[in-house]
Parts: C-alpha cells; structure tokens; sequence
C-alpha cells in the first residue's frame, strides 16, 4: 500500500489537473457551447468531490500526524487548516451556472495552487525525516481507504476538528451522498 505522501500527491496531480482543465475554458465569456458548458458543470462537480475529500481526510489522519510528529506541527497544522476553510468557503459558492462562477473559480485555482504548494514544500519535506515508515504506510491506507466514506461536500461551518469529523463525519458523509444520488451530482 502506498504512503501517506504518494497517495496526498496523487490526489494533489488529480486536482491540478482538474484546474487546468477548468482553466482552459471555454466559458460563459468565450461562447462555450451547451455541451461544453454542461460538460464544465460536471468537472466542477467533480472537482468539488474530490477536493471535499481530501481536505477532510488530511483534516482527519494528516494534520494530527503533523501536529504530533514535526517539529513546528502546530504552527504549519493551523496555518494549513485556515486555508482549507478559506477554499472551503469558495468552494460551497462555486456552482457553474452562477455568473460569478469564472471569477469565484478563479480565486479558488490560487488559492488551492499556493495550498497544495504548502503542503508538499512547507510540510512534507520536514515531515518525512521525523515520520516512522510504519505510520507514514498507516496514514496512507486511513487516507486512501476513506475515501468511500469522506463527505463529498466541503461544510465550511463544520469545524475542522478531528474529533467532529470522526464523529459526525459518517452522517455527514451518507447526507451528501443521498443528495448527490437524488441529483445525479457526480455520477459520471
Ligand atoms: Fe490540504
Ligand atoms: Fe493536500
């Protein structure tokens, strides 16, 4: 099974590559199609999915881990944990079809690129020289198995507590899934 740090960078390349995509356009501006439009619902959908998921589960297994084992975990845990409630909030606005939606995405492509860019040069290279291999493999299976079971929404008024999100976490998480079942929200 992969470590904490392969399956994180994965899930970081997926989302890049989802903002790129985005990024690209075309858009409402540049006379997108009804298909093209229709085709940037889903892939904001989509995007929203995924980055849910992951901040919750770093919220969950990795920002503890940090906490417990570098040596300035606190620091860089609350520092990294405000940007994920910031992109939290610009996330729960984002909706394709809102006329702010070029504008809103973005300010959340920014601000993910500077967070991902956070994590991976502030965190991670502090972090692998004091993380036990065992943990680091341990974190990695937590993060990747999660997956089926994180919410699929971002819940900025949920506070980004381990404690509550292992708690409420599954609740939450079955709630969005019903309301992304009932909207057909994410389903290909
Ligand atoms: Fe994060
Ligand atoms: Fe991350």
């Amino acid at each position: 099974m992969a470590d904490v740090f392969t399956v994180l960078a994965k899930d970081h390349e997926e989302v890049k590559r989802m903002l790129a995509e985005l990024e690209k356009g075309p858009t409402q501006a540049t006379e997108a199609s009804q298909d093209q439009l229709a085709q940037r619902k889903t892939m904001t959908e989509q995007l929203i999915i995924e980055e849910s998921k992951h901040e919750a589960l770093e919220e969950m297994y990795f920002w503890p881990a940090v906490r417990e084992h570098h040596p300035a975990g606190n620091t860089l845990a609350d520092e990294a944990t405000g940007q994920e409630q910031e992109a939290k909030e610009v996330l729960d606005k984002l909706d394709a079809g809102d006329p702010e939606f070029d504008k809103l995405l973005g300010t959340f492509t920014g601000a993910a690129r500077k967070h991902i860019a956070f994590e991976e040069t502030q965190v991670w290279p502090g972090l692998r020289s004091v993380l036990p291999a065992e943990t680091a493999a341990d974190l990695g299976t937590k993060i990747a198995e999660g997956k089926k079971t994180a919410p699929t929404r971002p819940h900025p008024h949920t506070p980004p507590s381990p404690g509550v999100l292992k708690t409420a976490g599954p609740a939450v998480a079955a709630a969005d899934k019903a309301r992304d079942r009932a909207t057909g929200r994410g389903s290909d």
